[in-house]
């Protein structure tokens, strides 16, 4: 392998954007983080020392974590956090997959600064089904507060209302155009560049664009897609998108913007985050040539982009789409409302969010050592594989806006075939919500508007060459349709990746059984796995 040394330390660091310094949660002193660089098939050993006063716990988002669900990261979940003063050492295979995607942490709202890049190039000697590229630059969007990201958090659960929006979104670290315009990316004339882009914001999808010039999408969520050239990408945290840039001027620097999508009327930050691409030679201190933002509704903008996402569907890379259904799913994901007396500035009464009406209520031991060491009543079984109510989910809203809680997981049998419908009630309002499944890649063979209809929508499904990716935005005021093949032994999280919207409750988890076969049971823990 590449033999990547890097040894996180998550440390405390003064930082100072948009005139103000705060102390920020980091790796290395890092914003972004360092970028993990790997290939496919290596075993990657990552020792996270926490240096700081909050349990930590790192996961490294998309990497499907074949039986080591130990290594996977979500606090309380697949492991107890680190606590301070403690490490662990994430100790992983890379198996089938290449490209981009991102760690972050996976408690609390550290996500907001401790997060970054994973690169994994193809085996050696292996090309990328797409021209070589010239260079390639890792571009992580994400977002700004100039308080304390805890606090706000904190406050919001307190009101029982919703937390502030960021102050700026940033690139690479900038927020852009205070300072020159941002990041700069120097571009020489003729040259292909290939940019990784990873949004690692908490609570927003974001439009990316590049002023005249094109993007060719090669790949989305560490799969190969079908290239195609457009204007905008839009990318939801947790996702990745790479694509080629032909630097095909002669010369001028030319504005890149990251600005907010959301097609609900719900606030957002509405900044836009700025870096530039420079054609060497050009002196000028602003960019010759800006661009527009399109809206933050621009919903026809967003659906031309997820709309031509297709597998690349080749000989060497076939999309495995399962043809049969094991467990026919439905679950209804969106926002709810339940009292809280205490809640004085939400008049008694706090927003929360669920899955098929159940409000997931985190434990205190995770769920996969209960699991493992059967551990009774740390959850249970019951998770509901149909929505609890039925109601028109994007029409008026039922009487009850009322969510049940507990801890309650949905069991699947070792290599069954999954088809999870995930449906949008816009309870309070219709949102795009962008959920992620660990320890699986799925296809996302359908969506629409309107109420899934389980006799006609299935008939338009795509199973030849879905998108396959770990992150799907769930139209607003829609559905998608998911399938994938349950064949990772363990408790694998699925959450909305609008960290807001975790919090709330928009979370459950999967248990997949052993197989029966030798290399079919999940690893025993390694020795260092943190207690809670
Ligand atoms: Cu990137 Cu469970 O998250």
């Amino acid at each position: 392998g590449l033999g990547s040394s890097v040894l996180p330390k998550v440390v405390m660091k003064n930082s100072t954007k948009l005139c103000s310094r705060k102390p920020i949660v980091t790796v290395n002193g890092e914003f972004p983080g360092p970028t993990l660089y790997a290939r496919e098939d290596d075993t990657v050993l990552v020792k996270v020392t926490n240096h700081v006063k909050y349990n930590v716990s790192i996961h490294w988002h998309g990497i499907r974590q074949l039986r080591t669900g130990w290594a996977d990261g979500p606090a309380y979940v697949t492991q107890c956090p680190i606590p301070p003063g403690q490490s662990y050492v994430y100790n992983f295979t890379i198996t089938g997959q290449r490209g981009t995607l991102l760690w972050h942490a996976h408690i609390l709202w550290l996500r907001a600064t401790v997060h970054g890049g994973i690169v994994i190039l193809p085996k050696r000697g292996v090309p990328y089904p797409f021209p070589i590229p010239h260079k390639e630059v890792v571009v992580v969007l994400a977002e700004w507060w100039k308080s304390d990201t805890e606090a706000v958090i904190n406050e919001a659960l307190k009101s029982g209302l919703a937390p502030n929006v960021s102050d700026s979104h940033t690139i690479n670290g900038h927020p852009g155009p205070v300072s020159n315009w941002g990041f700069t990316l120097p571009v020489e004339n003729g040259k292909t560049y290939l940019l990784r882009l990873i949004n690692a914001a908490l609570n927003e999808e974001l439009f990316f664009k590049i002023a005249g010039h094109k993007l060719t999408v090669v790949e989305v969520d560490a799969t190969y897609v079908k290239p195609f050239k457009i204007d905008t990408v839009v990318i939801a945290p947790g996702q990745t998108t790479n694509v080629l840039v032909s630097a095909d001027k002669n010369s001028g620097k030319y504005l890149v913007a990251a600005s907010p999508f959301m097609d609900a009327p719900i606030a957002v930050d509405n900044t836009t985050a700025t870096a530039t691409l420079h054609y060497s030679g050009t002196l000028a201190s602003t960019p010759t040539t800006t661009t527009s933002s399109p809206p933050k509704n621009a919903t026809a903008i967003a659906n031309k982009f997820v709309e031509s996402l297709r597998s690349l569907n080749s000989k060497k890379y076939p999309a495995k789409v399962p043809q049969t259904v094991d467990h026919n799913l439905l679950f209804t994901v969106g926002l709810g409302v339940n009292p809280c007396p205490s809640c004085k500035a939400g008049n008694g009464s706090r927003v929360v969010a669920s899955i098929n009406n159940v409000t997931f209520v985190m434990p205190t031991t995770a769920l996969l050592q209960a699991h493992f060491f059967n551990i009774s009543g740390v959850f249970t079984t019951d998770f509901p594989g149909q929505p609890q109510h039925k109601f028109n989910y994007t029409g008026t809203a039922p009487s009850n806006l009322q969510t049940s809680s507990g801890t309650k997981v949905y069991r699947l049998a070792y290599n069954s075939t999954v088809q999870l419908v995930l449906q949008d009630t816009g309870i309070i309002a219709p949102e795009n919500h962008p959920v992620h499944l660990h320890g699986f890649n799925f296809f996302a063979v359908g969506k629409g508007l309107g109420n899934y209809n389980p006799k006609t929508d299935p008939k338009k499904f795509n199973l030849v060459d879905p998108v396959e990716r770990n992150t799907i935005g769930v139209p607003a005021g829609g559905w998608v349709a998911i399938r994938f093949r349950a064949d990772n032994p363990g408790v694998w999280f699925m959450h909305c990746h609008l960290e807001v919207h975790t919090t709330w409750g928009l979370k459950m988890a999967f248990l997949v059984n052993n197989g029966k076969g030798p290399n079919e049971s999940l690893l025993p823990p390694p020795s260092d796995l943190p207690k809670c």
